[in-house]
């Protein structure tokens, strides 16, 4: 019998096809005799990642896949593959041999031989180099790194770093409170433990991508204000709920827009005027929260269309129960302002719970 390995890397992939097999081979000469494994953890990709991985998998049984179907994100995928593993050292890092596997030995003697909870691959550490970096990424990095100041310890030079090794303890303190939204697991992980970790920083040329193209567009920018407030916030709201409502802030807007073009500007009724700016104010919301509050569970499709209808009938309750509860407390208290206030509230809540669970099938 061989014992199990001692070091996990988990690597997330999506349309990686074309850096698996490299990436494995580089893995495999870094590494020597450390027993180690490797999990990638695929979101389905249409290039076929995951069937590519199994290929591989056949002639190594160092790799392993996992394979989600209708999920998306980084964050949650190294979670997940986290997760998956016994090992008592795990990894995370890139598939796109941007982060160096050469590093990894280091990390993991480290790791081994120190009282530290995470070793982190740094750009931004003495000896180290991001200047592949392009440099609007690079200006968008650094005012990241700045927002994230309240939640990572002060000398962490580079938390947005998405290469870094930990021990499994470290992972079991903090894995219940992670957020796993977007990008920043790394993070996610300082912020979350309920502990200060002990780290160290190594520094690291950041390569070239291999092959395929990079994930990390400008909605990995809301995902990661997602993450701080969530952080922030969280304990006392969800975050999706703050977005709700700030959708729901400029439904109003739209909906006056409307109500203005048609009933002063082409002199329609104030009635039918009224119910088209209802009827495309809350189609504008649907379509809002579709992309941002629910960007992660998106539809699309006939889905989209079964959805919006959904979402129109909920906040059409909603309307009605706002009006109801409004109505019941201008009664008792006669307070326009107090009344008026608890009936969008009670409405806006409604809206949020049902459309969640109905609209968007949210269960996190
Ligand atoms: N499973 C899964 N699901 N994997 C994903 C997803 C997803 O939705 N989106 C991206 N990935 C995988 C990619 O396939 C790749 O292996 C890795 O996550 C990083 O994605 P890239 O698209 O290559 O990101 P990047 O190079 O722009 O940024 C990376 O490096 C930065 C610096 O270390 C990320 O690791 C950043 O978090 C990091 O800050
Ligand atoms: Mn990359």
């Amino acid at each position: 019998m061989t014992a199990g390995p001692q070091l996990a890397i988990i690597v997330p992939t999506f349309n990686e096809a074309a850096n698996v097999g490299v990436l494995v081979e580089r893995l495999h000469a870094a590494l020597g005799n450390t027993r180690w494994e490797v999990v990638f953890v695929d979101d389905d990709s249409p290039d076929g990642t995951a069937a590519e991985v199994r290929r591989l998998a056949r002639q190594n049984p160092a790799v392993r896949c996992v394979q989600r179907i209708r999920r998306r994100g980084l964050a949650s995928a190294c979670i997940e593959g986290m997760l998956s593993t016994s090992a008592p050292y795990i990894a995370v890092m890139d598939a796109d041999l941007q982060h160096d596997p050469s590093l990894l030995p280091a990390m993991l003697s480290l790791l081994e031989n120190e009282n530290l909870d995470v070793v982190i691959g740094s750009r931004y550490a003495e000896g180290g180099d991001a200047s592949s970096f392009a440099t609007d990424r690079a200006a968008k990095s650094a005012l990241a790194t700045r927002l994230s100041r309240r939640l990572v310890p002060a000398d962490l030079k580079d938390p947005m770093s998405g290469f870094f090794m930990m021990t499994r303890d470290a992972l079991e303190g903090a894995v219940r409170h992670l957020s796993g939204t977007g990008f920043k697991i790394l993070l996610d992980l300082f912020a979350s433990s309920p502990r200060p970790l002990v780290f160290r920083e190594l520094p690291y040329n950041f390569g070239k991508r291999y092959a395929g193209e990079s994930k990390l567009d400008n909605r990995a920018l809301w995902d990661y204000g997602m993450l701080l407030l969530d952080k922030l916030v969280g304990r006392f709201v969800p975050v999706r709920f703050v977005a709700f409502i700030m959708v729901g802030g400029l439904g109003i807007f739209v909906h006056m827009a409307i109500l203005a073009a048609l009933h002063e500007g082409l002199g329609q009724s104030f009635v039918a005027s009224q119910a088209w700016a209802t009827l495309v104010a809350m189609t504008a919301n649907f379509m809002l929260n579709n992309i941002v509050t629910y960007r992660d569970l998106a539809l699309k499709g006939w889905a989209w269309v079964r959805g919006w209808f959904s979402f129109v009938l909920a906040c059409s309750v909603g309307a009605v129960a706002n009006v109801g509860v409004a109505t019941w407390l201008f009664s008792q208290e006669s307070d326009w302002f107090l009344a008026g206030f608890a009936g969008i509230l009670v409405g806006a809540v409604w809206n949020y719970a049902v459309t969640r669970t109905y609209t968007w099938h949210a269960n996190g």
